[in-house]
């Protein structure tokens, strides 16, 4: 549905070039799910603009539903739904009006439009809303209307700009029902967020944007097995503690950080630990912290059991196993060094 190569925006401004997208590779396969996740700034927008003609780019070229971006932008727009950021419903536009509007608008006949609007209106829950103003709908319902707009004229390709943005909790599920069910109905769906979870829940594949660059790209499970593995982690049992210090030590937190002098058992035993975790499975690395030991593997389902066995057979007594899944937000702390949250922040000041 989509191919770009080293696609790219450069703005003119008075301080200066911005680079807003750098060059970015995009394929987008019929019938996916498509997320471009990354924090404020990162040109996630400039990249929809772009692929949805209403910007031009300064570098690269792109196919989009069939068609040459540069070549044939008529031939692009007629086959492509966008939802802007903001939203394009009217004020005081009477929902159903606007949505036979836009279908006409389209070039589809009365009948057709009237048909494809009924239906929009039954699919995303504005059926006893058709009549009322967009003004007077709640943030949630006017969004579906929005989305309702971008796909009045049966697009085969949909571009959605921050669909839940300013959603309560339930409505941003009920339009990843809608979204999903779209995606059923056979749409091919590119959207945006900075949301890691809605990447997560709702996106058969994650394009993760950081200053106008695609920095990883994959299922969101494979974005996390491949870059960050799981964490099993071991905690010490408190027998150990015992037979290791005296009794005043015991409950004494910071008792085993680093190597204070008549202590270094402990150390010994955490050591062996990630000894036995070496031998035992793949391991791709190692953290102690106090008594706890976290160790990266690929597979954390598969490697609890030996561990454990390896553990027991080495006479360690172990309080605790756990084992995590590493999060989106982990992926895009190891591949831009900082965490999505702490990058919205960095952005933050040089937006105002
Ligand atoms: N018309 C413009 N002129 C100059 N710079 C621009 C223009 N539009 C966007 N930019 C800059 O390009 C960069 C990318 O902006 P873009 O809107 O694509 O980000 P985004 O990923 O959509 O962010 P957000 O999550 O805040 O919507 C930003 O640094 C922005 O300031
Ligand atoms: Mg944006």
């Amino acid at each position: 549905m989509i191919t770009a190569r080293n696609l790219a925006r450069t703005f003119t401004t008075r301080s200066g070039p911005v680079e807003a997208v750098r060059g970015v590779d995009i394929d987008v396969a019929e019938g996916e799910i498509v997320g471009l996740l990354g924090p404020n700034g990162a040109g996630k927008t400039t990249t929809l603009r772009m692929l949805t003609t209403l910007l031009g780019a300064t570098g690269g070229e792109a196919t989009v539903a069939g068609h040459d971006l540069r070549r044939d932008p008529r031939g692009v727009r007629s086959s492509i739904g966008y939802v802007a950021q903001g939203g394009a419903s009217l004020d005081e536009a009477v929902v159903i009006e606007e949505l036979v509007l836009q279908a006409r608008l389209f070039g589809l006949s009365k009948t057709a439009a009237l048909v494809n609007a009924e239906e929009l209106v039954t699919t995303f829950g504005l059926r006893d809303l058709r009549q009322r103003a967009c003004k007077q709908l709640s943030g949630g319902q006017r969004r579906r209307v929005d989305i309702s707009l971008g796909l009045v004229h049966r697009p085969r390709l949909i571009f959605l700009d921050e669909p839940t943005t300013g959603l309560d909790p339930q409505s941003r599920t009920n339009l990843w029902e809608h979204i999903r069910k779209l995606r059923a109905g056979g749409v091919t769906i590119v959207l945006t967020t900075h949301y890691l979870d809605e990447a997560d829940a709702l996106c058969d594949r994650v394009l993760v944007m950081d200053q106008g660059t695609i920095v990883a790209e994959g299922s969101p499970d494979e974005l996390k097995q491949r870059i960050t593995g799981d964490i099993v982690t071991i905690e010490l049992a408190g027998t150990e503690h015992v037979d290791l210090h005296d009794e005043h030590t015991l409950h004494d937190d910071t008792f085993d950080e680093g190597a204070q002098p008549g202590r270094p058992k402990l150390h010994s035993r955490t050591d062996d630990v990630v000894q036995v975790a070496r031998a035992a499975v793949d391991v791709r690395s190692t953290l102690v912290e106090h008594h706890r030991i976290h160790v990266t593997v690929d597979r954390g389902d598969q490697s609890i059991i030996p561990l454990l066995r390896a553990l027991d057979a080495a006479g360690i007594n172990i309080a605790a196993i756990t084992m995590k899944r590493p999060s989106l937000d982990d992926v895009f702390l190891t591949v831009t060094g900082r965490s999505l949250s702490d990058a919205e922040q960095d952005v933050a000041p040089a937006a105002a």
